[in-house]
């Protein structure tokens, strides 16, 4: 089998990138390691930067995120028992985010490019990335146990952080840049009403706590924990109770618990790969960085990946030229280590730390005070938060 580009991985970042080639006449198959049942069963954040929103217009993916999605223009700080809006669209000119699963992104993503008859191949196994150095890249993986070859001109690794195309670069040619943070998220999810129309962020004495939703009867909520916690450990009534510990008196009372129908336990880690192209192989999403969740940064950088990468395999395939190709790296890194420093930031300034000196304490108080104090400081997290431009 031949195509133009080879995707690996069928997740926001290889289908919206198959999607825009498709759109442009330009050939891809995607490969996909999981079962398309299993891809959706996942469960991911999902708070949306305009930019990406305007991706899903462009490939004609976006009508139930405008139908079902909630478009939110403001988010709370909460800490010291009080909270404090932070007033987004006033903030940045008029911007918001969408809050809209992303599997419901992946959903849709995958029904259109189905309907469009596009070839992924699901349950792939062994894929293998092979002369990508060179101008004839291929790739070989199993499917119903017979071992097959897929030509190429390009290999997008779209295939995240455990993916095998990061892994396929010689470990001499990659820049490793990691921190990973001494506590994770655990995480639930209910069909319970969300207990504010809008996020709160907290920090409490006991640590960090998020209050996100899916819908107006969907909840997401997350408090931070020790990195060796257990999800076992965890009855909803345990998770229920310590979430209101790091809520203000009054949120804590209007909070609607019930049953969770997902609980996991996330590690929070930073993580660049540097460069993201090694000859026609081409990194994208979480298979080139990771960010902690707090800035809800991950499928937005996904996403202007694939935005800066779909340009340049136009110019590759349609003018002809290698301008494009050569400098994604270069454009894509720009962006990624921008919304790497404010995850960064977001999470060293909403967390417990361990080891955390009085001193540092003090800091980190000092640092909420002065941001809530300030329109300025509040209008640099908000152009941070509904996305720099591309
Ligand atoms: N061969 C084929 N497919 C693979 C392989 C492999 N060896 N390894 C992984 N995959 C698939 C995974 O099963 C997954 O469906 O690649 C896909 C990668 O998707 P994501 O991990 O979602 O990464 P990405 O598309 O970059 O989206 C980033 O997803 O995980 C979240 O927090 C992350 O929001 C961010 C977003
Ligand atoms: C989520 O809804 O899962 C979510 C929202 C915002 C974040 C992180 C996660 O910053």
């Amino acid at each position: 089998m031949r195509t133009q580009v080879a995707i690996i991985g069928a997740g926001p970042a290889g289908l919206l990138l198959g999607q825009l080639l498709h759109q442009a006449g330009i050939d891809s198959v995607i490969l996909e390691r999981r079962s398309h049942d299993y891809v959706l069963s996942r469960i991911r954040a999902g708070v949306l930067e305009q930019g990406t929103v305007g991706l899903l217009d462009k490939v004609g993916a976006s009508s139930r995120l405008h139908a079902e999605g909630l478009s939110h223009d403001g988010f709370d700080l909460l800490f010291g028992q009080k909270r404090h809006r932070i007033a987004l669209d006033r903030l940045t000119g008029g911007k918001h985010v969408t809050i809209y699963g992303q599997t419901e992104v992946t959903r849709d993503l995958m029904d259109q490019r189905a309907a469009q008859n596009g070839k992924t191949v699901f349950e792939a196994g062994d894929v293998a990335l092979h002369d990508f150095g060179g101008t004839s890249p291929f790739v070989t993986y199993v499917e119903d146990g017979i071992t097959r070859r897929l030509d190429c001109d390009v290999i997008a690794g779209c295939d995240g952080y455990h993916g095998v195309s990061r892994a396929s670069v010689p470990a001499s040619a990659l820049d490793i840049f990691e921190r990973i943070y001494p506590f994770g998220w655990l995480g639930v999810l209910a069909d319970v009403p969300p207990v504010s129309h809008e996020l709160i962020y907290a920090r409490g004495e006991r640590g960090f706590a998020l209050c996100s939703m899916r819908s107006g009867t969907r909840s997401r909520y997350y408090i931070q924990c020790d990195q060796g916690e257990r999800v076992d450990a965890w009855s909803d009534e345990r998770f229920w109770d310590e979430l209101r510990r790091r809520l203000d008196p009054a949120s804590a009372e209007a909070l609607v618990t019930g049953p969770s129908i997902e609980k996991s336990i996330a590690p929070l880690r930073s993580f660049v790969a540097e460069p993201m192209r090694f000859g026609r192989l081409f990194l994208a999403g979480d298979a080139a960085h990771i960010v902690p969740p707090t800035g809800a940064k991950g499928l937005n950088l996904a996403a202007s990946d694939v935005h800066y990468l779909f340009e340049a395999l136009t110019e590759f395939f349609v003018e002809r030229s290698q301008a494009g190709i050569d400098a994604y790296s270069q454009r894509a890194l720009a962006r990624v280590w921008k919304a790497e420093r404010f995850s960064w930031w977001l999470t060293s300034l909403m967390h417990v730390f361990p080891e955390q000196s009085p001193f540092e304490q003090r800091i980190q108080q000092a640092e909420l005070d002065y941001l809530v104090s300030s329109q300025h400081a509040m209008a640099a997290l908000a152009e941070n938060y509904v996305g720099l431009p591309y």
